[in-house]
């Protein structure tokens, strides 16, 4: 997510806003930039890479005095991150400058209409389609506020905007959508912002604003009304948290953050996927339809977690398209003289986007002349710019060491992936694909509900923390979530644990079962009665060996519950989409067992967030 700072009030507000910009760098970014109102008009600069790179552009170039600003650092989504599509973005005439955050679904179709009308737009951002608009509004005789409330009319997608108009110095608009917003409230002056990490050290007074509304700030007033411009109630708190806990947003560690931040991750990898007929359109995707019809093979490399959301998307995929469809570790891929042809396509799954194995083998795809299309959550990463095409996760920065928003939204992108190969092969119809998509959206929801049970989980992880060694078991699309359990509490923990496909326990690991091992269950959905009904004998197998066994399990299901130590229940899904929810207690879990021991999440022990060696 991006960061943002409004400043209106008796201070130097480039100090200010670039300040607390500094306090909200955690939040991982690309670029940075600052918009001030001086003499009835905008002075602004903006540069891609880290604030240094925007302190010395305004060293050698200083920006006017003055005391109302506004500030961005950009986790780039629609765009590559350069000095181009830098925020903040001016309108037409340069009368306003606007941040945002999130994502605006309906920017193709605005920015169609601003160009038939005239407008220059320079970026590639959905931002600068707010920007043009707002100032057309104003220059229609409204003010910043009534433009804003206009303006935010017309939007559909996921928004934090925050916006300065040069000719009245005296205020900052913002507005707020499905992405976070809060008021500072200061003597004499008040602030805007992503977090409260930005203005904690000038006031710990707040107002946390609601969904759809606007807030104009002066030095001495904060007006909240919702976009129709009627008054409206926004919440006021004390932030009691240090600096630390407050880039945390509360909690102890950006993991635990991550593990939270699911719902809004999983929506946001969603929002911009369909156009106005509903059909799935994935703008990155720079393969044409005819490239698409012609794969004959799909190969899915990656590492790690990444690998794991490979393994689960593969089930689908083949589901879906029915085209073949390996799942492959990148450091193994390259090695293993690997059948490749033009219509092979190899899909690289990387968070970071640097990943040094996964790079070599897209490089070796590419030289093989198979097609490369890579899912990142990195926009410009070096892995998406070596691709022939990429589907962007929209899960913002993951700053813990261990994937968790990432995996999630690396699903969702490669369903979205399976389901427009679908489309265009025809292997889906439309009501098919649209109704997969309707329970998608469901899922943050339903991700939600699940986060809403982490006590039964928390209690559970703390009673095992002595536990030497845990198995996993799953079957189908649950086996790589009881690997990806696995390698969560072997990564968090440093404990022995082991991912089984439920039905190879009896070919040997069995052995491994001792009176009272924790042996963590999880039972695919009832509607594959063949599935359901050999996990639950895989569960006595283990049980009957002395096994604890902990088992996740959908709401309704009574089957289970006599094989059951402990039981954790999900909500009901379609088999496919299981993994979605039950791989949140196994996250859980590991960072809460982790955490009992005293363990750092966010760096544990051995790991780098991005692996950029062989
Ligand atoms: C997962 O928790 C680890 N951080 C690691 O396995 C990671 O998933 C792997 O290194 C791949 O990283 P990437 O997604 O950035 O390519």
């Amino acid at each position: 997510m991006c960061g943002i700072v409004g400043y209106v009030g008796p201070k130097q507000a480039q100090g200010v806003v670039i300040e607390g910009l500094r306090r909200l760098e955690y939040r991982g970014y690309d670029s940075a930039g600052v918009a001030l109102v001086h003499d009835g008009a905008i002075a602004s600069d903006k540069k891609a890479g880290k604030l240094a790179n925007l302190d010395k552009a305004i060293a050698d170039a200083p920006l006017p005095e003055s005391t109302t600003g506004i500030g961005h650092t950009r986790w780039a989504t629609h765009g590559a991150p350069n000095d181009r599509n830098a925020h903040p973005h001016l309108g037409q005439q340069g009368r306003v400058a606007l941040v945002h955050n999130g994502i605006i679904e309906n920017f193709a179709a605005l920015r169609s209409e601003l160009e038939a009308a005239g407008h220059d737009l320079l970026s590639e951002t959905d931002t600068e389609v707010a920007a043009h608009l707002l100032e057309s509004a104003l220059s229609g005789g409204a003010n910043l506020t009534e433009a804003m409330q206009a303006v935010c009319r017309r939007l559909e997608g996921a928004f934090t905007l925050v916006a300065v108009d040069g000719q009245d110095p005296d205020r900052v608009v913002a507005a707020r959508r499905n992405s976070p917003l809060v008021v500072g409230l200061g003597e004499g002056e008040n602030f805007l912002a992503s977090d409260v990490a930005a203005f904690i050290e000038h006031t710990r007074d707040a107002l946390e604003l609601g969904q759809d509304q606007v807030v104009t700030i002066t030095r001495d007033d904060v007006e909240v009304t919702d976009f129709d411009g009627a008054p409206a109630e926004a919440k006021a708190f004390h932030v009691d948290w240090d600096l630390s806990a407050a880039e945390k947003d509360g909690y102890d560690w950006f993991m635990r953050k991550e593990i939270h931040e699911q719902p809004r991750a999983v929506a946001d990898s969603l929002l911009g996927r369909r156009n106005e007929e509903g059909f799935l359109q994935l703008d990155e995707m720079r393969l044409s339809d005819q490239d698409l019809r012609e794969i004959d093979k799909i190969i899915l490399i990656a590492c790690g977690t990444a690998f794991y959301s490979g393994l689960v998307a593969k089930y689908a995929i083949e589901h879906w398209t029915r085209i073949p469809c390996e799942v492959e570790l990148a450091h193994e891929f390259r090695y293993r003289d690997p059948i490749l042809t033009r219509d092979t396509l190899v899909v690289a799954i990387s968070q970071s986007g640097e990943t040094a194995d996964t790079l070599m083998a897209i490089r070796h795809a590419r030289q093989q002349r198979s097609k490369v299309l890579a899912i990142c959550n990195t926009n410009g990463s070096t892995i998406p710019r070596e691709s022939d095409a990429v589907i962007y996760t929209h899960a913002g920065p993951e700053i813990g060491v261990a994937s968790t928003k990432g995996f999630l939204t690396q699903i969702v992108a490669c369903y979205l992936l399976g389901l427009y190969l679908a489309q265009v092969r025809g292997t889906k119809f439309g009501d098919e694909i649209a109704s997969i998509m309707a329970q998608l959206d469901r899922m943050p929801k339903l991700v939600q509900k699940v986060l809403d049970g982490a006590d039964q989980v928390h209690e559970l992880a703390r009673e095992l923390s002595d536990a030497t060694s845990v198995l996993f078991l799953g079957r189908h699309v649950g086996y790589p979530i009881a690997l990806e359990g696995a390698l969560k509490l072997k990564e968090l923990a440093y404990i022995h644990a082991e991912g089984f496909a439920a039905g190879e326990l009896k070919h040997g690991p069995i052995a491994l079962v001792e009176e009272g091992m924790p042996v963590i269950c999880i039972v695919p959905p009832r509607g594959r009665d063949m599935l359901h009904g050999k996990m639950i004998s895989g569960i006595q197998e283990v049980r009957a060996r002395g096994a604890r066994t902990i088992v996740l399990a959908e709401e309704g299901d009574d089957e289970v519950t006599p094989y059951a130590d402990v039981l954790v229940r999900l909500p009901q899904v379609p088999t496919l989409l299981q993994p979605m929810l039950s791989v949140v207690p196994l996250q859980l879990f590991a960072c809460e067992l982790a955490t009992s021991k005293g363990h750092d999440v966010d760096q544990p022990r051995n790991l780098a967030k991005s692996v950029t060696v062989e």
